[in-house]
């Protein structure tokens, strides 16, 4: 079963509560996601693996810790995903990005897939899924399955709001994916919006409705 993780930070915490308001305008809306990105970006990539690399500092010579391994991919599945990609691209500008396009048929609540572009070597590196809403989790279970028949092994699945519904499904069909998220709510309704929530995370951040 895959690893669930609830960054509880008080500063997550306390923008989140922001962003759920509804007067919360757009413009504030959308830096508030930006903010808690990075904050979400920095637990996603905790316990990546280091290397060191022998370097000279002004006064001497040292092996300092780096990076190891090959640059990381931030999988945004569309629209709503873009959201946290611009925060994360800002904490790992070296990162690669995959484009996931995905639109919610709002009678069935399946995703249709409209576009798919990833870096030809997914299967070398880690790939970090991103969608603020895991609601019924049909996009996410989608999207991380076009991940894996391009040839990801290693994926991890970041959201800002996670419904326990979309948490199960998630990890019925992906066990192997790890789910961060910054807090997980009540359910569902019928129309598979989660609750309490922040409404529809694309038409807050884009002004679209
Ligand atoms: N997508 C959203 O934007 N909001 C929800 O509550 C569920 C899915």
């Amino acid at each position: 079963m895959s690893k669930l993780t609830v960054v509880d930070h008080p500063l997550v915490q306390h923008k989140l509560t922001l962003m759920r308001k509804k007067e919360t305008s757009t413009a504030v809306f959308r830096q508030l996601l930006k903010e808690i990105s990075l904050l979400l970006c920095y637990e996603v990539t905790r316990d990546l693996k280091l290397t060191t690399q022998h370097i000279e500092t002004p006064m001497q010579e040292m092996d300092a810790p780096i990076l190891a391994g090959k640059k990381l991919v931030f999988a945004s599945i569309l629209r709503a995903g873009n959201g946290l990609l611009e925060g994360m691209l800002e904490l790992v500008p070296s990162a690669r990005v995959s484009h996931v396009g995905l639109y919610r048929d709002h009678e069935t609540l399946q995703p249709v897939e409209y576009y798919f572009k990833a870096p030809d070597d997914l299967g070398d590196r880690l790939v970090i899924a991103v969608d603020p809403m895991l609601a019924t989790s049909n996009s996410a279970n989608m999207a991380i399955e076009k991940l894996k028949q391009h040839g990801a092994t290693k994926i991890r699945f970041l959201c800002l709001l996670a419904a326990p519904e979309g948490i199960e499904a998630l990890q019925k069909a992906h066990p192997d994916v790890d789910i961060f998220t910054a807090a997980i709510d009540k359910g569902l309704n019928d129309n598979g919006y989660i609750l309490p929530g922040i409404g529809d995370a694309g038409d807050r951040m884009y002004g679209t409705k």
